[in-house]
């Protein structure tokens, strides 16, 4: 009855059509970047021939992330998100990786729970609505032979080697990525990129709390009006004090997991992930 084959950019209309049934925040340029960053691992699962899901795994050096577990609403309950992320699971392996990581929600907790992953943390998803630009704020885009030393920075933080993404990220939109520098050196970069709901502010990482602070207004600030997202790490403080008293609210709540050996990183440290696609 189950098939699991891997994702083209024919199915980018089923998996645009599954992040959208579960009210998520993707666009097709989001999609092809999964395919691009990591074509043999995105997969569909068919039931009866039919495509119904879709999961998305990457490789980060020794860690794994897996992302985009979505089944249709008339396809739940049975086993498929479970086979998926064994395949998912599969596929890591096979590359090398030590470490599976992913954001979990609460629907998805239980079906990773029962394949060994266990709890890290827990992060937010804020939002605001942006009523007007803000004017005159000082942005300065990231230069390109400084993007290195921002993912070094990012590798620092999160303890994943995610340079590939960066890099990604910043080639598509180099003028929504800006950073900090304390005596000369990177001390923290944030960005923002469109969503199907809102924008999104992340991945955003910065070594101070002021640095953290001030690169998330400059984002947010270069955010168009309407709703904006940011998806923080709880034990973030600063972080999350920032977002109360910019008059962001609470809009959900995933579990950051992991199985296999633990991950040395620092969410404190953390002002924005990337979304729950990759950490
Ligand atoms: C979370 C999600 C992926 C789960 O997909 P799914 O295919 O229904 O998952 P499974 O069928 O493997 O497991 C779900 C439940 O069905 C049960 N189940 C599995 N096979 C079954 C069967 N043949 N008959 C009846 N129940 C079955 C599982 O035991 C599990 O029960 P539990 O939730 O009470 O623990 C799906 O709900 C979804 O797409 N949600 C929206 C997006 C989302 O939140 N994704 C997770 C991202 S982290």
């Amino acid at each position: 009855m189950l098939s699991i084959r891997r994702m083209g950019s024919d199915d980018l209309p089923l998996g645009l059509r599954l992040s959208a049934q579960a009210g998520w925040n993707q666009t097709e340029a989001d999609w092809r970047r999964f395919l691009r960053l990591e074509p043999d691992g995105c997969f569909v699962a068919q039931w009866a021939g039919e495509p119904v899901a879709t999961t998305a795994a990457f490789v980060f050096g020794p860690t794994g992330w897996i992302a985009m577990v979505l089944v249709d609403e008339s396809f739940r309950h049975r086993g498929i998100a479970s086979r998926l992320v064994e395949h998912a699971l599969d596929y890591l392996e096979r590359r090398g990786v030590r470490t599976a990581r992913l954001d979990a929600t609460p629907l998805g907790m239980p079906v990773y729970e029962r394949l060994g992953f266990l709890p890290e943390y827990s992060l937010v998803r804020v939002q605001a609505i942006i009523a007007a630009p803000a004017a005159g704020s000082a942005f300065v885009p990231l230069a390109a032979d400084r993007v290195e030393e921002v993912c070094e920075l990012d590798q620092q933080v999160t303890g994943t080697p995610r340079g590939r993404l960066i890099h990604s990220l910043y080639v598509e939109r180099p003028e929504v990525v800006t950073a900090a520098t304390s005596d000369g050196r990177i001390a923290g970069y944030a960005m923002w990129r469109p969503g199907r709901r809102a924008s999104q502010i992340g991945p955003a990482a910065a070594l101070g709390s002021r640095a953290g602070a001030a690169l998330l207004d400059q984002v947010l600030h270069r955010c168009p009006t309407g709703p904006v997202f940011a998806d923080i790490p709880t034990k973030n403080t600063r972080a999350i004090q920032w977002a109360e008293s910019r008059s962001f609210t609470v809009q959900r709540e995933f579990t950051r997991m992991y199985r296999g050996r633990p991950i040395t990183d620092f969410p404190q440290r953390i002002w924005a992930g990337s979304g729950p696609e990759k950490g």
